[in-house]
């Protein structure tokens, strides 16, 4: 029988229904520091068990686990960590990002409410959703620990993509950590940079902006891009890793309000969770925007289409769209004419 005219069977809405529980293996995984221990030689059931503090059978239970999504591998009693888990989950490692992998476990209970979150109306939709008045200090902190984990990884990867020589200010919308800046103004003498982020965010923007060495020439700004003034002194913007939170209208006016930001002849870079033209995927830009129906936003994940309509309409040219993280994030830039 052909893979089309075979009996269609359970299996794969069965591991799908699970898929929680594949969630919960992997991030107790991380917690725990299994991926660690097996680096350090703590390798087998046992030896693991005991670096872990856990029984030998809750040992087996979750390796057994961890060998069949296919993040470890076994050979006879030791186990070995694949190559992206040895590069990303190791602590101590400079490229370790354990907790951009814990980001989404603070919502965890809420995801189990997802079917009541649905069923919200658009009249209790809030423009800043999970960005509301709980959005504190410390929280901020604790949620840039993780962007900052795997945004630094990002960043250089934007400067590799994206040359900034000559340029001399950027704005960073949304920018978090200030990751995007820090690499710049470490790589670029003389460039200067602005983050723009909520009151709370700012905060923690200046720890890491003080921590790596940038805090004379990068400056963290409050402000919500939705609907405060931009810097006129920029000519370089960046908008990274927040496009899904806003709906179609106002990510339209926060790119119009940066084109008519930008001084002439600058530069805008909107990276953002992009579905392909067709809206048809890929998984993680959807779920991105599924994820705003839980914090009750008016968000949505917007397609590589959606967002070079945008461009076009607010006067963008040299448009052109490159795939940044595959199937993750898509980069989006456009120039604004002198
Ligand atoms: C997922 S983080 C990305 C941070 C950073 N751009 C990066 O790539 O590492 C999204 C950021 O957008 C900020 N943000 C969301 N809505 C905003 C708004 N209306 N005005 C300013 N910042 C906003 C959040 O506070 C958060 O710092």
């Amino acid at each position: 029988m052909t893979e089309s005219t075979k009996r269609p069977d359970t299996v794969r809405l069965q591991r799908i229904a699970k898929g929680f529980w594949e969630s919960a293996a992997f991030m107790s995984a991380v917690e725990l520091g299994v991926f660690t221990a097996i680096a350090n030689g703590s390798n087998t059931i046992e030896s693991a068990a005991a670096a872990l503090k856990i029984e030998p059978v809750n040992a087996e239970r979750l390796l057994t686990v961890l060998t069949a999504m296919e993040l470890i591998t076994r050979n006879d009693e030791q186990f070995s960590n694949t190559a992206d888990v040895d590069r990303f989950l190791v602590e101590g490692k400079p490229t370790y990002a354990g907790p951009w992998m814990l980001f989404s476990k603070p919502r965890w209970e809420t995801w189990g409410n997802l079917t009541e979150h649905l069923k919200v109306p658009a009249a209790e939709q809030r423009v800043l959703g999970m960005y509301d008045d709980t959005f504190t200090v410390e929280r901020a902190r604790e949620y840039h620990e993780a962007t900052y984990s795997i945004g630094m990884g990002a960043a250089r990867r934007f400067h590799r993509q994206v040359d900034l020589s000559g340029r001399t200010k950027i704005m960073d919308l949304g920018g978090g950590s200030g990751c995007y800046c820090i690499i710049g103004a470490q790589q670029h003498p003389g460039l200067r940079a602005e983050v723009l982020d909520l009151p709370p965010v700012v905060v923690v923007t200046r720890e890491y902006l003080k921590d790596n060495g940038v805090e004379n020439e990068v400056i963290a700004t409050a402000c919500d891009f939705t609907r405060d003034a931009l810097p006129q002194d920029a000519d370089v913007a960046i908008m990274a890793s927040n496009l899904p939170q806003y709906s179609r209208p106002i990510i339209a006016d926060v790119v119009q309000r940066v084109y008519n930001a930008l001084l002439p002849g600058g530069e805008f870079h909107l990276i953002g969770e992009m579905l392909d033209a067709d809206g048809c995927g890929p998984i993680a830009p959807a779920l991105w925007g599924l994820s705003e129906a839980v914090s009750h936003s008016t968000g949505l994940a917007h397609s590589v289409s959606d967002c070079a309509d945008y461009f076009t309409a607010a006067g963008f040219k040299q448009i052109q769209i490159d795939e940044f993280i595959p199937d993750t994030l898509t980069r989006i830039s456009g120039t604004k004419p002198d």
